[in-house]
């Protein structure tokens, strides 16, 4: 039989624990580092990525909880004698170069599914290390911030919405022009530099949307922070207005686009499939 866990103070138990664990590392990230290996999702691992992601296994094993791990940093892993019944998707730290640079804003993420996609994800932790901000959420229960009912903004004209826009590093002669309209349009544009973070932004009303199509961003990411903006009533989709599936896996990528409410997604598809079109 599948034991039944309460994955709300498991997982607050987790971020307790990463809390913990890093803060004497955060002291030392302007020192030189030790040379590490390279991530399941091929990015090179600092020594508060392992640190982050070990506090989390550690956490659930001393919960007795049988779980597969897909984390960004080690790839798939077994724990426990069933570890089918339950996987455990993690970015230990999202906005590792924020951190490293002594930039104010990374996040830890965990997603509980039953199976390994997306859609699956049932229980959901997102918490800002810098500022000690935490969002949660559960399947049909809501999202939270420091326990808090969170809910996405009303509503704004375009021109005055906060948008957050990722065009790191990946197909950008392609991606900026179809962005240039919504742009021109929009006053505030930001990019923070931790995606999980940024769409638990848009959840609890910060922002108004955030956009990542460049089909980079890994669902280790942003596994979490889907289940948030859903709970808390938002919208995200594909750019063609289709629910987000994927596989939870470090290798998979995701594009998407995350907003407010129905008013604003549609401004928004609608402005990238105009651009899309007269190509
Ligand atoms: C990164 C951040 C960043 C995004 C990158 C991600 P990481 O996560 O979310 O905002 O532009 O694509 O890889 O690498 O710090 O976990
Ligand atoms: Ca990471």
């Amino acid at each position: 039989m599948v034991r039944r866990i309460d994955w709300k103070s498991v997982l607050n138990e987790c971020k307790d624990r990463v809390f913990e664990d890093i803060a004497p590392l955060l002291k030392t990230v302007d020192q030189q580092q030790p040379d590490m290996d390279i991530g399941a999702g091929g990015d090179p691992i600092t020594r508060i990525d392992c640190a982050a992601e070990n506090a989390v296994v550690q956490t659930l094993t001393e919960h007795d909880v049988p779980f597969t791990l897909i984390s960004e940093e080690s790839g798939f892993k077994e724990y426990g004698d069933s570890p089918q019944e339950t996987y455990v998707t993690t970015d230990p730290i999202d906005g590792t170069t924020n951190l490293t640079r002594g930039l104010p804003f990374y996040a830890t993420s965990i997603a509980v599914s039953e199976k390994p996609f997306l859609s699956s994800v049932h229980s959901a932790l997102v918490a800002d290390l810098f500022h000690q901000t935490f969002y949660t959420a559960q399947k049909k229960r809501g999202a939270q911030r420091n326990g808090r009912r969170i809910e996405p903004s009303k509503g704004c004209p375009i021109e005055e919405a906060v948008i957050g826009i990722d065009l790191n590093g990946y197909r950008v002669p392609e991606i900026a022009p179809r962005l240039t309209s919504l742009i021109q349009k929009t006053k505030h544009i930001r990019h923070f530099g931790a995606n999980a973070l940024e769409i638990c932004y848009v959840a609890d009303g910060s922002t108004d949307a955030f956009i990542d199509i460049r089909g980079k961003l890994r669902t280790t990411d942003m596994a979490a922070a889907w289940l948030i903006i859903n709970e808390a009533g938002g919208r995200i989709t594909t750019e063609n207005d289709e629910p987000l599936e994927a596989r939870l896996d470090p290798k998979q990528r995701v594009k998407f686009v995350a907003s407010a409410n129905e008013k604003m997604h549609r401004i928004i598809l609608e402005s990238l499939k105009a651009k899309k079109e007269m190509k």
